[in-house]
């Protein structure tokens, strides 16, 4: 049986959480206006399982990366040069493989959409999941970040009241720099917006923002609230 259901995947909702303003004045003038939109989830479950198994060339092994790209591409119809596999884990005891695959465009990845497969124990896919975009304004002249990362840290730091936290990738090294923290933001209307992904933290106001600035402009588009209550 074929189920389609329209809702948030659990690896969004944290993010989806409420944009309360924190009593702090600085944040209460940012307002709940400042939450990034999300692309509706499309989620399908596909009882004993979908038989994948001709995205395994004869003779290989299979290999749950390879095969989660090129289902997804197939499936939502997207390039597979557009999907990257971002993460995954296996239960022991159930021997289900659940595969994270994010959406980029021009090597840039899009901090709002996300897709997901999970496969039985005999690599079949019984769910999948995404909120893959399909870009109608191509943002080919904006590619190019005007400000720095530095600039859009200070942008971020200012706004939110807080520090900086480089993002900790155990695939990167420490350090992170202008390419790595740049994403795309997909907007409504089809097109997307270039930022700078900013995680701004205070530890004595107990603040914890991703802030998304501008690439173009000194300004937030967008901010995710972790704590959030
Ligand atoms: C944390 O917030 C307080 C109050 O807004 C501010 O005085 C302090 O400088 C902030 N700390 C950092 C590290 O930005």
């Amino acid at each position: 049986m074929l189920l389609q259901l329209f809702l948030v995947p659990s690896f969004l909702t944290f993010a989806m959480a409420n944009f309360f303003a924190p009593s702090d004045n600085a944040n209460a003038a940012l307002g709940p206006q400042l939450q990034p939109w999300y692309p509706e989830s499309d989620f399908k479950t596909f009882g004993s399982g979908l038989d994948v198994s001709k995205y395994t060339p004869e003779g290989q092994q299979f290999d749950v990366k390879k095969v989660s790209v090129a289902f997804l591409a197939e499936y939502y119809k997207k390039n597979p040069d557009s999907l990257t596999y971002r993460d995954g884990y296996e239960d022991p005891d159930l021997g289900v493989k659940h595969a994270w695959v994010e959406q980029t465009h021009d090597g840039i990845k899009f901090a709002n959409t996300d897709g997901k497969v999970t496969f039985n124990r005999f690599n079949k896919v019984v769910t999948v999941s995404s909120s893959y975009v399909t870009l109608t304004t191509a943002p080919i002249t904006l590619l190019k970040a005007t400000l720095t990362l530095e600039e859009a840290i200070k942008v971020a730091e200012e706004a939110l009241r807080g520090t900086y936290v480089p993002p900790t990738s155990p695939s990167a090294s420490a350090t992170s720099d202008d390419k790595s923290s740049l994403q795309f933001l997909a907007n409504a209307d089809g097109s997307a917006t270039l930022v700078y992904s900013v995680p701004v933290k205070n530890d004595s106001q107990g603040t914890y923002f991703q802030a998304y600035v501008d690439a173009h402009e000194p300004k937030i588009v967008a901010a995710t609230d972790y704590v959030a209550h």
